[in-house]
């Protein structure tokens, strides 16, 4: 058996052999971007159709899971889900062995880590990954790849996996991947709220979405900046109220919520805002910044 770092079919060079499993819109980006970039690329898709128009840009067809593993030293899966994943790869447990397998399908720390633990008992090497793009960025390196699980794997692979996206290297926490990628939608989801229920009061007074977002877009970099700022408060576990106080904010929303009502805009989002700062105002901290209410969402 060849230990994954000295699979000759491992090695990552610009033309590295490379096979996609999974070729939803997500799988066929990724075999894309490894084609266009000169990677001798194996397919399989369960619906083997979804492979033909991969196949006629010069990817090669596997008609079995054992088929594209034995293809290629590095394995990229994505699928819709573990158990997904789970199903394809239980049974090529064997032809595993010796190569690296990279989950690119979304799922949580924990199935990350047993997963992670799983490729370690049958001698598969094991990177687990977080997609920061729909397909239409896979290939950009402005957008970025998270990968969790074995630094030295992804050194060794970092050549072929940056034609996907910038690879950002979270160590050896095979659970660390999916953690951000969680995390970091919930950020997106809440940006999204946000502009979206501004952009509709906005909207309600005649203002156009692309002219709000403008300006949203130039309010994102200051509102960056506060998030850096209270970061270091947070690992400091202090939070002074030298900027804007928790309780200049329970009045400063109230513009907000009033504007809103008067449109008849949903209020329930800046509602909540309201009532995770009237609970920390009311247990004494309104004197302090907003980066104070960390520990609402730690429940302490
Ligand atoms: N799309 C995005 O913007 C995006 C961004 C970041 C991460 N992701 C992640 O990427 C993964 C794939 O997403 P996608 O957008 O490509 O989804 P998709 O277009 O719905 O494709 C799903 C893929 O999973 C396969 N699949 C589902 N159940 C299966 C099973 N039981 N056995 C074998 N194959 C199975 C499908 O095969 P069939 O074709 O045979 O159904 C297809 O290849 C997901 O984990 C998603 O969260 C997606």
């Amino acid at each position: 058996m060849n230990a994954p770092h000295m699979n000759q079919q491992n090695t990552a060079t610009a033309t590295a052999t490379v096979s996609v499993i999974g070729l939803g819109q997500m799988g066929s980006a990724l075999a894309d971007a490894f084609l266009a970039a000169g990677h001798p690329t194996t397919v399989f898709n369960r619906t083997q159709a979804k492979a033909d128009a991969l196949v006629a840009r010069g990817a090669v067809r596997a008609a079995t899971v054992a088929e594209a593993v034995e293809a290629s030293g590095l394995v990229v899966v994505c699928v819709l889900d573990y158990a997904a994943a789970r199903e394809l790869l239980a049974p090529v447990a064997a032809s595993l062995r010796g190569r690296v397998l990279v989950n690119l399908t979304s799922g949580s720390p924990e199935q990350a880590r047993a997963e992670a633990e799983w490729a370690a008992a049958h001698g598969v090497g094991h990177l687990d990954g977080g997609i920061m793009t729909t397909p239409p960025g896979i290939g950009d390196s402005a957008n970025m790849i998270l990968y969790a699980g074995s630094p030295a794997l992804l050194a060794e692979h970092r050549a072929t996996l940056e034609v996907l996206g910038d690879p950002v290297d979270l160590g050896p926490d095979a659970g660390l991947a999916s953690l951000y990628d969680a995390g970091l939608l919930g950020l997106m989801w809440s940006v999204f709220g946000g502009w979206l229920h501004a952009t509709a009061l906005a909207g309600a007074d005649g203002v156009a979405a692309k002219d709000f977002t403008a300006l949203a877009n130039r309010w994102l970099k200051t509102v960056s900046w506060f998030l850096s700022t209270y970061a270091e408060q947070i690992d400091a576990g202090e939070y002074p109220g030298s900027d804007a106080t928790i309780d200049v904010q329970v009045a400063t929303i109230g513009h907000l919520i009033e504007a809103g009502a008067a449109r008849g805009i949903d209020g329930r989002l800046p509602r909540l805002h309201l009532e995770l700062m009237r609970e920390a105002a009311a247990a004494g901290h309104g004197g302090d910044s907003y980066a104070r209410l960390i520990e609402t969402f730690r429940g302490k």
